[in-house]
């Protein structure tokens, strides 16, 4: 398990984009997870410079998004579709065709589900996976008690996590109480993975899933059981890590 401490949200950017551009050049048709969420845009501002000084080519790369909310059509712009059009997809040279979101407005969810996982597989697996974490330790839309085995399926969203996305929507209402998530199992299933966190509001889950125990009810936790982890953190949410990680 690697763990980064960085300044800022400025260098959280170089240092993940880094590692995950270096992954990237290893491999043609490079299987990229994503996530949504604030944490991660420093990071795809700097893969679009990248990209934009042509040391970083998107031409092969097929992403696969890690959740997406149950009743948002695509182009709303609270959707996941939308979010990574807005910071990615419409920035770099990447095939649409080649991206996929959870699709929120499926009839039949468990058969889109199941499709999701078989996509994954039909590509060879995700090579890196790009996480956030919620301040209740959630990854993707893996909410406190998800198995931790698993897969692609539809969840309701805990109170705190529509709390904390309802500063995005115009009224608390509006905010969907179900998504649709890759499962734990799955994320654990990549090859590599970089979890990105910031701000004071992420020091405690940040800690309770870096060096708490591993338990459902902290999502996050079930990282270390990962091979090739990375969590790169602001030493704003870092502060209640007590081991001496590395600094950046
Ligand atoms: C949402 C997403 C998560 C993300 C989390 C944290 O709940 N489903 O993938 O990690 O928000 O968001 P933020 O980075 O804005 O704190």
């Amino acid at each position: 398990m690697r763990v980064i401490i960085v300044k800022d949200t400025k260098q959280l950017g170089k240092v993940s984009a880094g590692l995950i551009a270096a992954e990237m050049k290893k491999k043609p048709a490079f299987v990229l997870g994503l996530a949504t969420g604030t944490s991660p845009i420093p990071l795809y501002q700097e893969l679009i410079r990248l990209n934009k000084s042509k040391a970083l080519d998107f031409s092969t790369t097929i992403t696969f998004n890690l959740d997406e909310y149950v009743g948002l059509a695509p182009t709303h712009d609270q959707s996941y579709r939308y979010f990574m059009n807005q910071q990615l997809f419409d920035y770099v040279n990447i095939n649409k065709k080649n991206t996929h979101v959870p699709d929120g407005m499926a009839k039949d969810v468990e058969a889109s589900c199941e499709k999701y996982e078989d996509m994954m597989d039909d590509v060879g697996g995700v090579d890196c996976q790009v996480l956030g974490i919620g301040s209740n330790g959630h990854i993707g839309f893996n909410e406190p008690g998800t198995s931790l085995a698993s897969r692609t399926h539809m969840t309701g969203l805990t109170e705190s996590t529509i709390n904390d996305n309802a500063r995005f929507f115009n009224r608390r209402q509006d905010v969907p109480t179900k998504a649709i998530t890759m499962g734990i199992g799955t994320i654990l299933d990549a090859d590599r993975v970089v979890l990105v966190a910031n701000g004071p509001r992420k020091a405690d889950c940040v800690a309770r899933a870096i060096e708490g125990p591993i338990t459902a009810t902290v999502p996050a936790s079930a990282l270390q059981l990962h091979p090739r982890v990375t969590f790169v953190v602001t030493a704003d949410a870092a502060t209640k890590l007590t081991l001496n990680w590395e600094r950046a």
